[in-house]
Formats: C-alpha cells, structure tokens, sequence
C-alpha cells in the first residue's frame, strides 16, 4: 500500500512515526515546497516524487495535510488525479469539506483530536469510505463517527465551542481570584471535584488561549458563522471577552 502526502509538517511527519509498517510505503515530493519542508523530507526514508500530482495518482491513500487555508486549492489542484481515499486532515471548518467534496472522488472527512505529537491522538473519521482506513487503528487510536461527509469537520467544531468557551471563563474567574489574591486557592477547590491535573490543565489553557488569541478569536468567529443559532449566547460571550 502506498501513502502519499500533501503537505510535510508536524501531521504527516508523526503519521509515518506511527505507521509502522513494512507492507506500507510512504511518497511525497518537494515541489514548490520551503527549504525547511523539503530538508525535512530529504531526511526522511520517504520516496520523494517529482510532482505532487505524480504523488496523487500513485497513492492508495492521499493525505492532505497542509494548512487550512491551502486545503481547498489542493483539493481542487490534485484532487482529480487521486483514484484511492483522500484523507483531510486539515483544521477546516465543514462548510470548507463539503467543498472539498465538490473536487475529490472519495473523501474520507479526517479530525485529528489532540496534539498529533501529543500522548493519544485520537483520529475521527467520516465518510463512507472511511471504513477502508480503520486498519490505522493498528497504529494510531482511529475511530469512524458515520458515513456522512461534515460529521467529523462538525464534531470539531463542537468540541471547539465547549474548549474554547470554557478557557474563556476561566481567563475570567482565574483573574477574579488573582484580584483577590486567592488564585492558588481557586484551582485547589476546583481541583477537588474536577480532578488531580484540573490546575495544570486549566493553567496551559489559559496561557495557549492568550498566547493566540487571535487565532482563537477566529475560530469562535467561525463557529458563530457556521451553527448561525441565536443560542450560542455563551460562545458570543466568549468571543467579547477574547477580543477586548
Ligand atoms: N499539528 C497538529 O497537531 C494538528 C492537529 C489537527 C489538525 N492539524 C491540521 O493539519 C494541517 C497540517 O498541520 P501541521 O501541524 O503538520 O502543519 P505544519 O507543521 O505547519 O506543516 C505544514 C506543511 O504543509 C506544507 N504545505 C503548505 N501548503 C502546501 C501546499 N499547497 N502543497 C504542499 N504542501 C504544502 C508546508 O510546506 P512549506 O514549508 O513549503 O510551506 C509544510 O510542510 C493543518 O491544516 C492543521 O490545521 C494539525
């Protein structure tokens, strides 16, 4: 089996770590990429091609792993060229998979939940070619929420309106207690009943919250813009907050 790679970063370079396999080969190409990027793949034990449209036609599997503003122009790019499974793994919002389903034969809808480089990454997955990729679970935790192409770009974004207006709130509380000097103690009670790593967890929260806020900002935006309910009081709030 051969998987080809669009897009050579932190995803596709902790993928082929985990995909050990000797029945599987990995291919990708250096063209028009950074010095950074295809230093990376020079170092690599992946076959490098000289196109990456070469790199969709022979793929079995081609993962689109670039950024989510390249997504859509690779779809529409190499998408045509890919007979086997195209696998985004792009943080795009659903709007932007149903589009890239316009340009690709067999989309499989790809969520990555934590850090690729993290303990546990778990790999979401939709569409209904997605059972054809559950052998990853051999490598890496690998689950298919339906065949509905969207459900796993949508699950992310749900879950991005819980962890993101949550680090909201604790941006708030954590700096109501500050202000009382009683902050070690706020994450001590939470921690009693929210559990023993409550301070650390909530603690890099926050500082990954401000440290991008911007980029978080954008993505509650985004949010907002996709469910579009006169509901999401909370995730508006927490937007507000982010931006002033
Ligand atoms: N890191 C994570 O844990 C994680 C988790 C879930 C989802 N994601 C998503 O997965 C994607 C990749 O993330 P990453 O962390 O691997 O990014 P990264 O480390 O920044 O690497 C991006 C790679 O894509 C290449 N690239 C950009 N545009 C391209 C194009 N048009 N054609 C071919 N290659 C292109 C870049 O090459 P150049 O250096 O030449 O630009 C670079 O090699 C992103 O959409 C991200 O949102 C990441």
């Amino acid at each position: 089996m051969i998987i080809g790679f669009i897009g050579f970063g932190k995803v596709s370079q902790n993928l082929i770590e985990l995909i050990d396999s000797k029945d599987i080969e990995f291919i990708t190409s250096t063209e028009g990429r950074s010095s950074k990027t295809a230093d990376k793949i020079q170092q690599s034990d992946v076959r490098i091609l000289d196109s990456f449209k070469d790199v969709a036609i022979e793929s079995d599997i081609l993962v689109s792993a670039n950024s989510p503003g390249n997504a859509i122009d690779v779809a529409k790019t190499y998408g045509k060229y890919a007979d086997g499974i195209y696998l985004d793994l792009n943080n795009i919002s659903p709007d932007t998979t149903f589009e890239i389903n316009e340009h690709v034969h067999n989309l499989v809808d790809g969520a990555i939940i934590g850090k690729i480089d993290s303990a546990e990454p778990v790999l979401y997955l939709s569409g209904e070619k997605s059972d054809e990729l559950l052998f990853l679970n051999d490598f890496i935790q690998t689950k298919k929420i339906s065949d509905n192409i969207g459900d796993a770009s949508i699950l992310k974004l749900l879950r991005s309106t819980y962890t993101k207006t949550l680090s909201s709130l604790l941006i708030e509380s954590s700096a109501l207690a500050r202000n009382h000097g009683l902050e070690d103690e706020f994450f001590e009670i939470l921690s009693v009943t929210e559990g023993e790593d409550f301070t650390e967890k909530s603690k890099s929260r926050i500082s990954n919250t401000l440290n991008s806020r911007k980029r978080k900002s954008e993505e509650l935006e985004q949010i907002i813009d996709y469910f579009n309910d006169d509901d999401l009081v909370m995730v508006k709030a927490a937007l507000e907050k982010l931006n002033r």
